[in-house]
């Protein structure tokens, strides 16, 4: 009896399930941007796809070979939102698929998306290029309440300049399937804006819609008679929930939020950051959600009584993005959801500079010599750097700058795996002069690759295994030997603060006096300590927080060399290397053991913003650093037995040639014993041992990549 009942009872609610509109939409959202391939006369788009899937996240295998035709955006956080329901998240691909495109792309078996698209080719009469078809940004799912009509603005652009208008994907024409319009679901055509009257009952819908771009007509009221150039599909999910309080409640978007549908016009490796804050009177906002493009970080999320806000920042590096995308976001509380905002960012295009451009970059600064016969009509007096004070010097023939990388205004911005110096050569004006002569933007850019091992892979979705697969090592190598030697042959040194006053000591304690001697036998001056890690996450970082040095292998007694960024030593510098290394050159002349030990924790971290570190600076609080770290693991490494004493050659051996800095006797170079260890193979006892092969870093010179030129009229 009891048995029947409760099948009954299982039965019913799964026949809810089954009928009710809950079951309809897996699929929360998807928009295509279709960028026309001049390449094959139109036949072909290269198609931005953005979907929004519900928890559980499906992957992406499986949509695409990849390869030119096909990228598939495997972000290991993708934006993701906890409302409503179980929560979603984005996935995006781009895929080279025919202008004309009728298909079904399943993500999983509930994650289905029906796609009609009608991208052209249409070559445009006024300049001979091919249509682009409607931007539609997508919006992360939208929440509604019982009996609260509700406004819903769609952000829509076209590169073309062209008027776009939505209406409801149409059934009989195979636009989509099974998707007759809601009753409760009104649309404003031109202006793409969709009114919720309120009146359905609590559930979870999707929304079809079709944009469509239009030849701008000089009088209002002609488009509708008038064909679309092109047709894109757009899908919307409405979750109608329950009403608690009273219709006007929901969280508000303040002044410091850009504006619905702003544009901000971004530079080859610029970085542009902004702030969403909303204000929420009735209940506290648990989330910002935001719906973007890759690379766009989200940091800083703080939800303080009726405040809340999130700052968003995005670097503009080597990217197959479009030229224009939009950032979507809202405000989620328990019951209540601001209205959407979009903003777009627009890449600018770049032209390629004239033959003879040379950049070159060294350590210090960047050149840049310039034709001027590509520049005619560009008013020479008026070019500028970032900062007017650094000089821009002209003759007949060229225009020549030097720029510093430390001054002249120069930033620095991580893009991808690269740290990148940028500055910009423009044309300044007074703000009375009115001119129709065109001006220069000549963005400059010196890149330094990080390691170059090989690309990122992002595909690892859960945060805190995102260092899984990596490791720190530790390694001891005599100054200008070993993997990093091009470093350390010729140091740059970066500044090190020491530690706080008692704790310090200027030099190391001298157990007992020993006498120094020249040629074989003799004791080690220097010597350099790297911290490697083999991880190939974009823009992780090695933090030193504690490396202690001991006489015995079980570190009974043992010394402070750093803490928390600060140094114990005075004589302790820091190399300069690449992000994977930190490595630092220890005076060790009055440590009295023949062998020493060492220990050092590191933490591997990667920052919230590409422009920020995570790397504790030495006297900088800790509350800063906690406040830029986005992920972090701790490493322990201890080193083997490290010998202090040089001996005679050995054939197997390495040989010091020479090291930087130091007075070498020209008499016999010492070499070292059992050095370099990992803490893994604490037997491994050569100078020579290298694990991991680090390509040469150095400031170098992209002519063609890196360097581009905007000319404005
Ligand atoms: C990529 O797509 C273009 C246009 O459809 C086609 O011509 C080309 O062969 C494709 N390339 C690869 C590697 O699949
Ligand atoms: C789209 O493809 C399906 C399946 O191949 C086909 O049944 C349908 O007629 C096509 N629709 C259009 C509009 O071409
Ligand atoms: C780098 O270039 C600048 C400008 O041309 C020059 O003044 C400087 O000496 C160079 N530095 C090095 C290390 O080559
Ligand atoms: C060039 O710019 C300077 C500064 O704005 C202005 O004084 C000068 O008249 C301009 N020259 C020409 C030829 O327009
Ligand atoms: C102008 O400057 C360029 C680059 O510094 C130099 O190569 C060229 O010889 C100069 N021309 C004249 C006429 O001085
Ligand atoms: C990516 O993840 C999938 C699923 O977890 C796995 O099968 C695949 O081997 C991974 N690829 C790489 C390159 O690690
Ligand atoms: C880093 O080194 C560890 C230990 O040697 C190894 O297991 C791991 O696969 C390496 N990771 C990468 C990304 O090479
Ligand atoms: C380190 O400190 C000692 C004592 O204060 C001082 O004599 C020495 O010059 C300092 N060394 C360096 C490299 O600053």
């Amino acid at each position: 009896m009891i048995d029947r009942l409760t099948l009954a009872i299982v039965v019913q609610s799964l026949a809810l399930l089954w009928i009710g509109p809950a079951c309809e939409a897996s699929s929360l959202g998807l928009t295509v941007h279709a960028v026309p391939l001049q390449s094959d006369g139109g036949q072909s788009v290269r198609a931005h796809f953005t979907v929004i899937a519900s928890n559980p996240c499906p992957p992406l295998t499986g949509l695409c070979t990849e390869g030119v035709n096909c990228t598939l955006h495997k972000a290991y956080f993708p934006f993701s939102g906890i409302k409503p329901d179980s929560g979603w998240c984005v996935r995006q691909w781009e895929q080279v698929v025919p202008s004309h495109y009728n298909s079904t792309i399943s993500l999983n078996s509930r994650t289905t998306f029906h796609i009609l698209m009608k991208a052209g080719p249409d070559a445009r009469a006024n300049n001979g290029k091919f249509n682009h078809p409607a931007y539609v940004a997508l919006p992360p799912p939208i929440r509604a309440r019982e009996n609260c009509p509700h406004h819903i603005q769609l952000s829509v652009k076209d590169l073309d300049g062209d008027k776009v208008r939505c209406r409801f994907a149409m059934e009989e024409q195979g636009e989509c399937l099974d998707c007759t319009p809601h009753s409760f679901i009104e649309l404003y055509k031109d202006a793409c804006m969709l009114t919720f009257t309120g009146n359905a009952p609590v559930g979870q819908y999707s929304i079809y819609l079709m944009a469509e771009d239009y030849i701008p007509t000089p009088k209002a009221g002609q488009v509708r008679e008038s064909q679309p150039i092109s047709s894109v599909p757009v899908q919307l999910s409405l979750s109608v929930e329950q009403s608690y309080s009273s219709c006007t409640d929901e969280p508000v978007a303040t002044g410091k939020t850009p504006k619905e549908h702003t544009t901000f016009h971004v530079l080859p490796f610029e970085e542009v950051k902004f702030e969403a804050e909303f204000i929420s009177r009735k209940e506290g906002v648990s989330e910002i959600a935001v719906v973007g493009q890759p690379g766009l970080i989200k940091y800083g999320f703080a939800s303080t009584g009726a405040l809340s806000q999130l700052s968003m920042s995005w670097v503009r590096g080597e990217n197959t993005l479009t030229h224009l995308f939009p950032i979507c976001f809202v405000a989620n509380s328990m019951s209540l959801q601001s209205e959407p905002r979009c903003v777009w960012l627009y890449q600018r295009e770049v032209r390629i500079l004239p033959h003879g451009t040379e950049l070159i970059c060294n350590k210090t600064a960047m050149t840049l010599v310039l034709p001027l016969g590509s520049l005619s009509n560009i008013n020479l007096t008026e070019l500028q750097l970032n900062s007017p004070t650094c000089p821009v010097t002209f003759n007949d023939t060229h225009l020549t700058a030097h720029v510093a990388l430390e001054g002249c205004g120069t930033k620095t911005v991580h893009a991808g795996r690269e740290l990148v110096f940028t500055n910009t050569l423009k044309s300044v004006r007074p703000y009375s002069m009115i001119t129709r002569q065109p001006s220069l933007i000549l963005p400059l850019a010196c890149r330094i690759p990080a390691v170059q091992a090989r690309g990122p892979n992002f595909n690892v979705t859960v945060p805190v295994t995102v260092f899984f697969n990596s490791d720190v090592r530790l390694e001891f190598h005599l100054p200008g030997e070993g993997p990093f030697a091009e470093y350390t042959y010729h140091p740059q040194f970066s500044p090190i603060g020491l530690m706080p006053g008692p704790m310090r000591r200027d030099s190391a304690p001298v157990r007992h006096i020993r006498a120094l001697q020249g040629g074989p036998g003799s004791r080690i001056k220097e010597l350099d300590l790297h911290l490697l890690s083999n991880t190939t996450l974009e823009r992780a970082e090695l933090s030193v927080k504690r490396c202690v040095e001991s006489a015995s292998e079980n570190f009974a007694e043992s010394l402070i060399i750093m803490e928390n960024g600060c140094t114990a030593f005075n004589t302790t510098k820091e190399i300069r290397a690449t992000s994977n290394a930190r490595i630092f050159r220890l005076d060790v002349t009055n440590l009295v053991e023949n062998t020493m030990y060492a220990e050092c924790e590191v933490d591997l971290c990667i920052p919230f913003l590409p422009s920020q570190t995570c790397v504790t600076q030495c006297n900088k609080g800790l509350v800063n650093r906690a406040a830029t770290i986005m992920l972090s693991k701790t490493f322990t490494v201890r080193s083997g037995p490290v010998s202090l004493v040089a001996t005679t050659p050995v054939p197997s051996t390495s040989v010091v040639t020479g090291a930087a800095g130091q007075n070498e006797g020209p008499a016999t170079a010492p070499t070292v014993e059992a050095v370099t260890i990992t803490s893994s193979a604490p037997e491994q006892t050569s100078f020579m041992a290298v694990g991991i092969t680090f390509n040469i870093i150095c400031l170098y010179v992209i002519i063609r990549e890196s360097f581009f030129i905007f000319v404005e009229k």
